[in-house]
């Protein structure tokens, strides 16, 4: 066996997670969402959104705005009871132009530059005469106090953009269409995206309690039903991407340390779309010494960060002989040439590695909170998950739904787990209809 693959072997060995360190995992999980409710320190934030499930029967047409850290969305939803939605209209921009002429992401722009461009990105699919009412998605940790309030806590994914910390999401909005003179539209509720998915999947199944998001950022939303506080049964934000009671590797701590929030977010960063192509660089370059990529100029796989959760994507799904697929994928996206096949084979090893861990690790923490809401498993419950990560990763869903076969075994069927499409947006609009205004 070569040097390079007995050292991928040795990584293998840090990257796999055992069914019993599963159901540790899923222990701790459940003892760190337990300890958030009951008043003391946790790695959990365990925010209240002030909703409840949907009943179903919401009507009417509302905007969405999805705001997760890589796009903007906006769309135009009409709720048409039972269950039944539809997607009027659809638009999507990215935050940060791929051809470099604007990033909203960036330390030197604004709280107030970004909520502009969203108002102004709202305007092209608004109709100028007519009225609008508006759910809007915030996909970061914030605070709320009511259903239409809520103060970013801090920014997560590695944005950057100034001045957001502490303040009023729905005023920032407000006033950035007030400026377009967009007053025809009026935000009325914000939510998480994964309370978005959860709300979307309760809104078709009544067996939906928990939502998920697995795409740039890693978190999930359930249902409590019986908060220590005197709120009622609520769905509630766990932050559960800042999890870290984990088995992770010096890759995962030099990772962390290069980070915008070193020592936050350590289960995101083990397993989000958006820090899986730097672990694989990071492992990459330790096996450079070695041999690996050799014929590849170096500094086309150490900085920038050059590869993506596509990226990972693509090498995963190459089954052509050779990985020639990879190599015109490299060439093509990332101007890399000079890979041999045994290099390409061995960075699809280690992304599968990485992706593998990351599926055990989202499934261990989905076994935690079925271990909080249903010790037992005495009800049926589905878990809707949504983003990038679980629909587009080859594999991805299935080890989810093995891992949490082998854990739960002959009690399995009674979990269900599936894809929400558009779950984060839908929400908003059903948040929007349940806010009542
Ligand atoms: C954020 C969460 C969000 C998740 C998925 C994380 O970085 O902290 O609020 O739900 O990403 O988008």
């Amino acid at each position: 066996m070569s040097e390079i693959m007995q050292a991928i072997n040795k990584i293998a060995a840090d990257f796999t997670i055992t069914p019993y360190q599963i159901l540790d995992i899923a222990e701790k999980f459940r003892f760190a969402m337990e300890r958030k409710l009951s008043g003391h320190p946790s790695p959990f934030k365990m925010l209240p959104s002030y909703l409840e499930r949907p009943s179903g029967h919401e009507r009417g047409v509302y905007l969405a705005l999805d705001f997760g850290g890589t796009n903007v969305r906006i769309m135009l939803v009409e709720l048409r009871g039972n269950g039944s939605y539809k997607i009027l209209t659809h638009s999507s921009s990215p935050l940060k132009d791929p051809q470099g002429s604007y990033d909203y992401t960036s330390a030197q722009t604004t709280a107030e530059d970004l909520f502009l461009f969203l108002a102004e990105r709202i305007g092209k699919v608004a109709v100028p005469g007519q009225s609008y009412i508006l759910g809007h998605t915030f996909s970061f940790p914030s605070r709320q106090t009511d259903i239409n309030n809520a103060e970013l806590i801090h920014w997560t994914k590695e944005i950057k953009t100034a001045g957001m910390a502490g303040r009023n999401i729905t005023d920032l909005l407000t006033g950035a269409l007030a400026k377009l003179g967009l007053n025809h539209i009026t935000p009325v509720a914000i939510i998480n995206d994964t309370i978005g998915t959860l709300l979307t999947a309760a809104f078709q199944n009544d067996r939906a309690d928990i939502g998920s998001i697995c795409g740039t950022g890693l978190n999930t939303a359930y249902l409590e039903a019986s908060p220590v506080s005197a709120d009622g049964p609520m769905l509630i934000n766990i932050e559960s991407g800042n999890f870290a009671e984990l088995p992770l590797t010096v890759f995962d701590a030099k990772l962390d340390a290069a980070s915008e929030l070193p020592g936050l977010g350590r289960l995101e960063k083990a397993g989000s779309g958006r820090y899986l192509g730097e672990l694989l660089l990071m492992i990459t370059t330790d096996l450079m010494p070695l041999g690996l990529l050799a014929g590849t100029p170096r500094r086309r796989f150490v900085t920038p960060v050059t590869l993506n959760g596509a990226d990972i994507a693509a090498i995963i799904a190459d089954h052509t002989p050779d990985m020639t697929a990879t190599e015109r994928w490299l060439a093509e996206h990332h101007d890399i040439s000079g890979t041999t096949g045994d290099d390409r084979q061995a960075l699809k090893a280690i992304a599968s590695l990485i992706v593998r861990r990351s599926a055990r690790m989202v499934a261990a923490s989905y076994l935690g909170i079925l271990r909080h809401i249903d010790p037992e498993l005495s009800h049926p419950h589905h878990i809707a998950v949504d983003g990038s990560l679980y629909e587009k990763m080859p594999g991805y869903s299935a080890i989810i739904q093995d891992t949490l076969d082998e854990a739960l075994g002959d009690k399995s069927a009674r979990v269900t787990i599936g894809l929400t499409k558009n779950g984060s947006a839908v929400g908003a609009a059903i948040a929007a209809a349940i806010s009542g205004k």
